[in-house]
């Protein structure tokens, strides 16, 4: 069966984008794994290597039309990881899809439909709690906040829990949960971190990942070499991190 995870927070810079990138890779190392790419930025897009300005075949074509089979939409990144990628069109599909009260179970039904052999589906959603993020939640079975180790990280987190509150009573057949608030961006060092950490476990307990990603300069060095952390400096705290998650995700799996 397929596990579809939303990676959302409408908080910008919280690490989206970086846990999208580095746990599909992880899991692509085993499983097969699909990226989506629901953010006009397109920076996961950007990342792999293809333009969000010049996509002709994204996830907005997906959202807009019709007639495109998924499948046209998808593109192959490394044996095992596939990408659909976004593009910036997705901006005014937001307001074309509100503007025209088009569903938001498109993406939903066609992830549910499709043949497609996938063991996990990861969406990257914006930093907004808007359209394109309620499509996200809506196709996802699980969601998966990133949240920054800093003060009031928890402000943005009780935005996300009660869109997800609304979502579920709002939509029959929704069983969306949430999988876990992911600590991002950890200074170990910083008095502050350790505090948001505290915090974040004592109000939270259980919905709080065990994994904590700290907060590591490979991550920012990647990009320069063309490469999430997890290949480019394997041995890293945070590619060593991003493989915790994933196993801590996997752990989860049940047959
Ligand atoms: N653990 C980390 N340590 C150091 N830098 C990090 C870490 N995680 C992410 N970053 C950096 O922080 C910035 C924001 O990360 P990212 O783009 O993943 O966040 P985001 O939530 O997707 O942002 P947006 O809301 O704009 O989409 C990036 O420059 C990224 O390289
Ligand atoms: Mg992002």
């Amino acid at each position: 069966m397929t596990r579809i995870f939303s990676i959302a927070n409408q908080k910008g810079g919280v690490g989206k984008t970086t846990t999208t990138l580095n746990l599909g890779f992880v899991l692509a190392q085993k499983h097969r794994v699909l990226l989506i790419d629901l953010d006009a930025q397109g920076g996961l897009t950007n990342f792999l290597g293809m333009d969000p300005y010049r996509m002709t075949r994204s996830v907005y074509s997906l959202l807009m039309y019709e007639d495109i089979s998924i499948t046209r939409t998808i593109k192959t990144i490394i044996p095992r990881l596939s990408l659909i990628p976004g593009s910036i069109d997705l901006a005014s599909g937001a307001v074309r899809i509100v503007h025209e009260e088009r569903p938001l179970t498109k993406l939903k039904d066609v992830l549910r439909d499709s043949k497609l052999q996938f063991d996990y589906v990861l969406i990257d959603t914006p930093p907004t709690l808007d359209v394109m993020t309620a499509i996200s939640l809506m196709a996802a079975d699980e969601v998966i906040i990133p949240a920054q180790c800093h003060y009031l990280a928890m402000l943005g987190i009780r935005a996300m829990k009660e869109s997800i509150e609304r979502l579920k009573t709002n939509m029959t057949g929704s069983n969306l949960k949430l999988r876990g608030v992911l600590p991002t961006m950890y200074d170990a060092s910083a008095v502050q971190s350790k505090k948001a950490l505290e915090e974040l476990r004592n109000l939270l307990t259980k919905e709080v990942f065990q994994t904590v990603i700290p907060y590591d300069t490979h991550i920012l060095d990647a990009p320069y070499h063309g490469k999430p952390v997890v290949n480019y400096a394997p041995d890293s705290p945070a590619a060593q991190a991003y493989h915790s998650l994933a196993e801590e995700l996997l752990a989860g799996d049940v047959g």
